[in-house]
């Protein structure tokens, strides 16, 4: 039977110590044992809205597999334009491929393919709603880094609101022993109220403050997604908070050493680039961490695991 992945919401916490053990067994592989994994195999990417990361890693990944891919990364050159519905998207694509990786601007867009293909069907982002593929490569930096994810203090800083990756990865998070919460965001982008109550009701440490540096000084990690323009329903609105926050060396200053930045990137003016050199920095690591948590997906949705 085909297994999808679309929403953190649908794994349980062993599900996710599966997917980094995983990760971690795939690590360890040398590039030559991978290659052959999967061989003759196709993945179609179907990015209806733009992507650098995810779309990218998934093709490396595949390739890294031995596999091919097919796809499109923009709806202008592809018949939606002439008004093809997903459905009807979904029942074609699944006649060229083997998986079907999907970025759509509307939420739930991921679930609904997932129930018309006969393929397996991964989420890479529909619309504010969920990315779980970035968050199982975010979970294994935090495993990577801190040789634990139970326990840690996790500051999630910026648009909370609009955030999908915060909004999956609060969901996967709230799953671990002991993880304490510092929601850093203006009032206007703070996190929605159904994630505030998933983490009390787990009975975890959930602090809400405006100030980055209180808690930078405080936490053992600082996720900082960028504020997301093209969510807001009125400009006007982003152009009040687009600066809210911004990490430079000044604001490091005497913060924990073990402290680490991460980012889901792109990067716009949250995080300065003077800070990339510093021992903060976690970002472009976890961009690393995704091409290895996105071939353990592809290893274990695809068939390449014996
Ligand atoms: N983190 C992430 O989803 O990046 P892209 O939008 O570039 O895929």
């Amino acid at each position: 039977m085909k297994q999808d992945l679309i929403s953190v919401d649908d794994l349980t916490l062993s599900d996710i110590q599966g997917w980094l053990a995983l990760a971690a067994q795939v690590d360890g592989m040398p590039a030559s044992e991978k290659v052959t994994r999967l061989r003759g195999r196709v993945l179609a990417t179907l990015f209806f809205e733009p992507s650098t990361r995810t779309c990218l890693s998934f093709e490396s990944a595949m390739y890294r597999l031995g596999g091919n891919v097919i796809g499109f990364s923009e709806i202008a050159t592809t018949s939606v334009t002439k008004g093809e519905s997903l459905r009807d998207t979904i029942l074609t694509v699944e006649q060229y491929a083997d998986a079907i990786v999907i970025r759509h601007p509307k939420e739930g867009s991921a679930r609904l393919a997932a129930e018309i293909s006969r393929i397996p069907v991964i989420n890479a982002g529909d619309g504010t709603n969920q990315h779980p593929t970035q968050t199982l490569l975010d979970l294994y930096t935090l495993q990577k880094s801190y040789s634990r994810i139970d326990g840690l203090k996790i500051a999630l800083a910026g648009d909370l609101k609009y955030s999908r990756t915060v909004h999956s990865l609060v969901q996967a998070l709230i799953k671990f022993e002991g993880v304490a919460f510092t929601l850093v965001s203006p009032i206007s982008l703070m996190l929605p109220e159904y994630l505030k109550a998933e983490i009390k009701a787990r009975g975890l440490s959930c602090l809400e403050t405006t100030d980055l540096r209180e808690a930078a000084l405080a936490c053992d990690v600082v996720y900082m997604p960028r504020i997301q323009k093209e969510r807001f329903p009125d400009l006007l609105d982003y152009e009040k908070v687009k600066d809210a926050y911004c990490i430079d060396i000044e604001m490091l200053a005497g913060v924990p050493d073990h402290l680490k930045i991460f980012h889901p990137l792109p990067r716009v003016n949250e995080i300065h680039p003077d800070v990339d050199g510093t021992p903060y920095a976690g970002y472009f690591g976890q961009v690393g961490n995704g091409v290895i948590m996105r071939e353990a997906i592809l290893l274990k949705l695809v068939g390449g695991m014996p």
